[in-house]
């Protein structure tokens, strides 16, 4: 029988290295996650996601490893990791290891090794390739973060691959014995007993042969790659060996990251009888709103067009597959920023409204650190605070060039960039919100002595314990986990409202995504017998009707109907 119990699980993610740091060096540390795993105990959540703890030069916090069997001298120890994997255990606590082996660091001692020779027994465990004949690099293909994808060596005269930063170059996975090293590396991690892998980018290390060049876009400045490196030709066949050689041998979690991947290829990676992964990471939701610049020049989105997404994913995975559910990441805004309103009014009501909606859809929640508290986007005035590769870069090519004008450019900034999410959690309203003594590596939010996790924990109305009683309640509602989705008031610009059913238990979930009042009316179906309001982000009166109700601004109700 395979292993489900990722799917009435709620994953909580942390970054390291802004989570909490135990010795005064600025950054967050394992000892630091040690120190904090009975507040996530109390939370209620069941495993937790840690971004990259390997050791790393840190060109992009960590998802450059340059060992993958060792820790990140600033995180601690392997001692300290086996101590943190044994209290999290002891507490019924999972733990889930980022895998980033699209690429590594260029300091990992095979990159070094296979840039020192052609001949070396190295080289090809890397993607190598000569100029074309004027000397340009081999394609028009560009990476992440605005330069070509290709680098040139001196040392050997030919070009290496990154679809990232210059200092993470793409591991070959053509490369059968590339494949056993990785391979014997995520069972090195399992046999110590972790308890999965969220899989950095996976769905990238499949390439087209020959990498041609990518179609020019009207205005850009690389060819579009995209159809030449995701979900690559050979993406499935390299994760069902994955999973023949390491994962079906343990009871694991896994969620690829998979940008580009739509439903249909959600199917086949997540399909059960398919052996590949549990669940995808995909991208459809967090990028509406980009504008010409993606998320640099961000416009207004819609609600019926969030819900489309969702509400295709939902249905598209009844059947087969099964969905992760997550509003941000170290990658993304502050939730409560991007998809409600973080206004001193509505941020504690609406950050609860967004949980509601998203907890009681299908799939797996993940809960990204500070979330629970409804941490917020960061201001920096001053482009030399923000610590983000991409961010710099996109400043550098976006504002540099002359795109974007300095204000537009650091309005995206302040509306996407990724260290909104970065900047350390709040503890308690003492300086630097209690996450070191020391200089914080990058600032900390100055809205700590509101928001903070004392705060929280003080008052029972606070957004964590709105957060406990939402994870409470997956253990305690099968059709909160099991429930087939239907979505009503399609077209509705404010409310996003949908039910849930298993046998004849069906939930109602209603919530208001505006600032305004909102009337809300059952249609025909669902007919129902008798309900019970199961939460509400404010007080509800007694005796309230399921059938028809006025919602005030932000609210969210969840209702049970029985048949
Ligand atoms: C996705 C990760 O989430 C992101 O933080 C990282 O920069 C890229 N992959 C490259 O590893």
């Amino acid at each position: 029988m395979k292993q489900t119990w990722w799917k009435d699980s709620v994953i909580y993610q942390i970054y390291p290295r802004s989570f909490m740091d135990s010795n005064g060096d600025g950054v967050g540390d394992l000892r630091g996650v040690i120190m904090k795993l009975d507040y996530l105990k109390k939370l209620g959540i069941d495993v937790i996601w840690l971004s990259p703890i390997f050791k790393s030069p840190n060109a992009d916090n960590g998802y450059d490893v340059s060992d993958y069997q060792d820790i990140m001298t600033e995180f601690g120890t392997m001692a300290d990791f086996d101590e943190l994997l044994e209290e999290a255990h002891k507490r019924g606590l999972h733990i889930m290891l980022d895998l980033v082996v699209n690429h590594s660091s260029d300091e990992h001692k095979w990159f070094v090794e296979s840039r020192s020779s052609k001949d070396n027994p190295y080289r090809d465990y890397y993607i190598w390739h000569p100029g074309k004949e004027n000397g340009q690099p081999p394609s028009n293909w560009g990476a992440a973060w605005g330069d070509s994808a290709w680098k040139y060596d001196e040392k050997t005269g030919e070009y290496y691959l990154h679809l990232f930063h210059e200092k993470q170059p793409d591991l070959n996975w053509e490369n059968p014995k590339l494949r056993q090293e990785v391979y014997r590396m995520m069972n090195f991690w399992l046999d110590k007993g972790v308890d999965g892998f969220r899989m950095d980018v996976i769905n990238f290390i499949s390439k087209v042969p020959g990498f041609p060049d990518g179609e020019m876009i009207a205005g850009a400045k690389f060819g579009d790659s995209g159809p030449h490196f995701l979900n690559g030709p050979r993406i499935h066949e390299f994760l069902q060996e994955m999973n023949r050689e390491s994962l079906s041998k343990y009871n694991v979690v896994t969620v690829g990251e998979m940008p580009g991947a739509n439903v249909e290829q959600a199917k086949l990676y997540t399909g059960e009888e398919r052996n590949e992964l549990n669940m995808i990471f995909h991208f459809e939701h967090v990028d509406i709103g980009n504008g010409r610049y993606g998320k640099w020049d961000p416009q207004q989105w819609k609600l019926s067009e969030l819900k489309r997404i969702f509400s295709r994913w939902q249905t598209g995975l009844e059947e087969a597959g099964w969905n992760s559910l997550y509003w941000s990441n170290h990658d993304q805004p502050r939730a409560v920023s991007r998809w409600a309103n973080d206004s001193e009014e509505y941020r504690e009501i609406s950050a609860k409204m967004i949980a509601t909606c998203l907890h009681f859809l299908k799939g797996t929640p993940y809960v990204y650190q500070g979330e629970e508290l409804g941490m917020t986007n960061v201001s920096f005035e001053k482009v030399e605070d923000y610590r983000d590769v991409e961010t710099l870069n996109a400043f550098r090519d976006l504002y540099g060039e002359g795109r974007l004008s300095l204000e537009e450019m650091m309005r995206g900034i302040h509306e996407r960039s990724r260290d909104n999410a970065r900047t350390p959690i709040h503890w308690d309203d003492n300086e630097n919100g209690g996450f070191t003594t020391g200089t914080p590596w990058i600032e900390v939010n100055p809205n700590y002595k509101q928001i903070n996790a004392k705060q929280a924990l003080e008052d029972e109305h606070s957004i964590f314990y709105y957060y406990q009683t939402l994870i409470r309640l997956r253990k305690e509602e099968p059709v909160m986990v099991h429930g087939a989705y239907d979505v009503l008031l399609e077209d509705h610009e404010q409310l996003w409202a949908y039910t849930r059913t298993l046998e004849n238990e069906q939930l109602l979930v209603v919530c208001n995504f505006s600032d305004t009042r909102q009337d809300f009316e059952l249609p025909e179906s669902p007919a129902y017998q008798r309900h019970e309001l199961l939460i509400a982000n404010r007080e509800i009166e007694e005796g309230s009707s399921a059938q028809s109700f006025t919602l005030e601004p932000y609210e969210a109700r969840v209702y049970k109907l029985f048949k």
